[in-house]
């Protein structure tokens, strides 16, 4: 039985936020909205809580969870120290989608931190989320409330219809601003090093702490990208469709688009196409989502939009490549890994 209620991040029902809070006291599971996306949240302190997420995400165990925080100075009971640049990271862009790595404290259980010495700490700006914690009067881990392998939920109606009778409540708190996960930054060596890009870029780090290293695994696959490489089916983000990104010119994603649309043999297959406004309105296909005109929105959008093909019942989806620039990084991150790394050159 799963509880299911409404909340307006403007004109907060602190008796919602309490009935939840009280769920999350009780060792249950609560996925509540986030400005990134929706998180399914357990005491993370609490280990038969936080493996009721693994359960119900259907995850592998030894991926660790992030731990919510209601406010700053909580920080320090779950690390061991917080070092000078974690600090400058964290009261610049906290509350807000930054996720920072530190070694953790004993009370910190294996479950939450996948058997390692760290702990991935956040502390979220969505009003609902930080009344939720607050509430709760503990820390709550949550990692993206979506079944393992699928794209991360951004919109209530994704986790009312994904999750339910998965969970001891849902809080359907409205569309997440940012729309892609958290950036997380490993902050345990000398150098910051991100983990996994997010709309806190690598630039905006640079500016408060000075030089801030990318995993090099995460720049490399990217590199390393073969066209339409068979087999290397990634379960990460992936809608039913199959997944291909078309690189190239804007004119030339258009007509290679048209062209691959105008070759496609079986009549019965179903086509969407996922790019932005200034290419939208050229498009011949099936189905067509427009992401908007800045980066910002197709960010937003972008897991959304994948979502929506599965119900439209799109067999493929063509997707615009973006700039690997600031946000664009974190946008071709997650697009990259949906696609299952599927690059089309267009000429
Ligand atoms: O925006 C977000 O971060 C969302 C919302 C709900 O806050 N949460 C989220 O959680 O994306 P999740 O579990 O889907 O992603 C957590 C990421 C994973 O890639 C995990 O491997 C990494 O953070 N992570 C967590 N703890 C870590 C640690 N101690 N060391 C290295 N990576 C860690
Ligand atoms: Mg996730």
């Amino acid at each position: 039985e799963t509880l299911i209620k409404k909340i307006d991040e403007n004109n907060i029902d602190s008796e919602i936020i309490e009935e939840m809070a009280k769920l999350l006291r009780d060792g249950k599971t609560v996925i509540f909205p986030t400005e990134t996306v929706y998180g399914l949240g357990a005491n993370a302190l609490d280990e038969e809580a936080a493996k009721k997420i693994y359960e119900a995400k259907g995850r592998p165990s030894d991926n660790p969870l992030i731990v919510h925080i209601a406010e700053k100075k909580e920080i320090y009971s779950l690390v061991e120290s917080v070092n000078e640049k974690a600090e400058k990271l964290i009261n610049e862009f906290w509350p807000g989608p930054l996720t920072v790595i530190l070694p953790k404290k004993d009370i910190i259980p294996d479950v939450t931190s996948g058997g390692l010495e760290t702990v991935a700490v956040r502390m979220p700006s969505n009003k609902i989320a930080n009344a939720l914690i607050k509430a709760a009067g503990i820390p709550i881990a949550a990692p993206s409330a979506n079944i393992s392998g699928r794209p991360s939920p951004t919109r209530a109606e994704h986790v009312k219809k994904e999750m339910t009778g998965r969970v001891s409540g849902i809080i359907m708190g409205g569309d997440c601003c940012f729309g892609l996960e958290s950036t997380v930054v490993d902050l345990t060596g000398e150098t910051p090093m991100i983990l996994r890009p997010g709309s806190i870029t690598k630039e905006m780090m640079e500016e408060i702490v000075g030089n801030v290293d990318m995993d090099s695994s995460l720049l490399k696959k990217e590199d390393n990208i073969k066209a339409k490489a068979p087999g290397m089916k990634y379960t990460h983000y992936s809608p039913k469709a199959d997944v291909f990104i078309i690189r190239g010119e804007k004119e030339s994603i258009i007509r290679k688009i048209n062209e691959l649309y105008e070759e496609k043999s079986d009549e019965n297959q179903k086509i969407g196409v996922i790019c932005m406004s200034d290419i939208a309105r050229k498009i011949k296909t099936d189905e067509i989502i427009d992401l908007g005109d800045t980066y910002e929105k197709v960010a937003a959008n972008l897991f959304d939009s994948l979502i929506q093909m599965d119900e439209k019942g799109a067999d493929i989806v063509y997707a615009e490549a973006f700039s690997t620039e600031g946000v664009g990084q974190a946008i071709m991150n997650r697009l990259m890994k949906s696609a299952g790394y599927k690059v089309i050159e267009a000429e």
